[in-house]
């Protein structure tokens, strides 16, 4: 596996695979890899010859300093789990090789895909996402780059970013990963101390519950008001939204029937950790 932190590096790579005809494949990462992470890169080199990982806590879409600074690095460990899942560069710049020491980045309107939710609950988080992937995007070169549904307000995003400026580029979506007791993967999951890494199911419970009601729509309203009080009884959560939207626009769904694009979207602190997931509902 190859390492490279300039972009220079990274291109003279790509462009030799190409030359030989191969597929390139990517996978963006803030690090802190996880199973779910392992798993994109799995479905990366099951679809290219090429599997470049980058490695890279972007400090413009932390619309939370401390967030930031306590952030998981764990570099070495990194580097064997991507090499393990198969990856076959590792791309870690500086700060400065990607923002050339200005990090003011543009504000991005996607509509409701940028100011719903996440958008409206992380304010810039999204000028930041876009402002890192389309950089990544246009170092890297690749055929292909694999996003976990996990972050789903996020893959839609990318996919509007793609389909404006990086045509021919496929984006693919792959699936949440959780762990046995039902809590999705993530990074952050490595700071919730004591009692809070139970507490924190409540959000894969939330959805379930929500789920449940999938034929009867206007129980679904009555199962989320139900959900925001008890969230907000429970000691160390705090509840940032619950709700069914659309998973390509994310608007939200109100009474209509649910279709093949409806999913039940959380986000909440737990413990002072911040947690979001979500799911695709499906009336059996
Ligand atoms: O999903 C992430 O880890 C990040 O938002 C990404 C896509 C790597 C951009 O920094």
């Amino acid at each position: 596996m190859n390492t490279s932190t300039t972009i220079d590096e990274l291109k003279s790579i790509v462009h030799a695979s190409k030359a030989k005809g191969k597929r390139v494949g990517f996978v963006p990462t803030m690090g802190a890899l996880h199973p779910g992470h392992a798993s994109l890169i799995e479905r990366a080199a099951q679809a290219c010859e090429e599997v470049v990982v980058s490695i890279f806590v972007n400090p413009t879409q932390f619309n939370n300093r401390k967030d930031f600074e306590t952030y998981p690095l764990m570099m070495d460990k990194d580097l064997e789990v991507a090499q393990e899942a198969g990856a076959t560069v590792v791309f870690a710049p500086h700060v400065d090789e990607l923002y050339g020491g200005d990090l003011a980045v543009a504000p991005v309107d996607y509509g409701p895909l940028t100011s719903s939710y996440e958008g409206q609950k992380r304010k810039g988080h999204f000028d930041g996402v876009v402002a890192v992937v389309r950089k990544l995007f246009s170092a890297v070169e690749a055929d292909a780059a694999f996003f976990g549904e996990k972050d789903l307000q996020q893959l839609a995003v990318i996919r509007k970013l793609a389909e404006d400026e990086f045509i021919g580029l496929e984006i693919a979506g792959c699936p949440l990963i959780r762990e046995p007791d039902g809590l999705a993967m993530s990074s952050r999951n490595v700071r919730l101390v004591g009692e809070f890494r139970q507490t924190a199911l409540a959000l894969h419970g939330w959805l379930n519950r929500i789920n449940n009601q999938a034929c009867k729509p206007s129980d679904i309203q009555t199962a989320l008001r139900a959900i925001e009080s008890e969230a907000a009884e429970m000691e160390g959560v705090e509840l940032e939204y619950i709700d069914v939207v659309n998973g390509l626009s994310f608007e939200p769904l109100r009474d209509g029937p649910v279709g093949p694009d409806a999913f039940a979207i959380v986000a909440a602190q737990v413990g002072g950790v911040r947690l979001i997931d979500n799911c695709a509902l499906a009336c059996s």
